[in-house]
């Protein structure tokens, strides 16, 4: 039987926005005057990017990239490549990756160096969650919303199979079968 899995919410809108204010306001309080660029990784930020740049309040940029991970299932390679590669310049500005999730760190380890090589001005990293469980490589996350335990969730711009980017919580998916 094809029964739809169980949400179960696992940190609420209410909790998001007010990490999002609390992240916001260690980041202000860092880049004023500096203009920061924010670059997302999509697709899974693109919410959080939306009302983490809302509540900065101070002057900056935003961009984007597209990453892919070539293996199987769920079990990443480790091979990181760019779907879409940002179109702002890098040297000299100070830039914020902007994450949905670090698990195994792959892609944001990836990501923190090729932009290190453009010679920023500084680079740092904020990421709404993390699974500290999960790494397979080191990356230091600078400004950070929630430790999650290794469970796989969705919503709030995180998906499974493309499913339920749109919800406002964050939830586990129980599965019901
Ligand atoms: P990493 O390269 O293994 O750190 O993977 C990071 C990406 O995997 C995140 O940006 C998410 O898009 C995705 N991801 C990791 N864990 C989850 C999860 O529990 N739910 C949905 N997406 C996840
Ligand atoms: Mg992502």
């Amino acid at each position: 039987m094809n029964r739809e899995p169980e949400l179960e919410v696992l940190i609420s809108k209410r909790k998001i926005a007010a990490a999002v204010r609390r992240l916001a306001a260690q980041v202000r309080q860092d880049y004023i005057q500096k203009d920061p660029l924010l670059v997302g990784i999509l697709k899974g930020s693109f919410m959080f990017m939306a009302d983490l740049v809302r509540a900065l309040e101070i002057p900056l940029e935003i961009d984007f990239v597209r990453l892919a991970s070539y293996g199987s299932g769920t079990r990443s390679s480790g091979r990181i490549n760019f779907i879409q590669d940002l179109t702002s310049p890098v040297r000299e500005r100070h830039v914020i990756i902007v994450e949905d999730i670090v698990d195994s760190g792959l892609s944001t380890a990836f990501l923190r160096d090729y932009l290190k090589e453009k010679g920023p001005a500084s680079l740092k990293l904020c990421a709404l969650l993390d699974k500290p469980s999960r790494r397979r490589i080191s990356v230091q996350i600078d400004y950070l919303g929630f430790q999650l335990p290794d469970e796989f969730i969705v919503g709030y711009g995180t998906d499974l199979n493309e499913k339920y980017r749109n919800l406002k919580d964050i939830c586990v998916l129980k599965e019901s079968l």
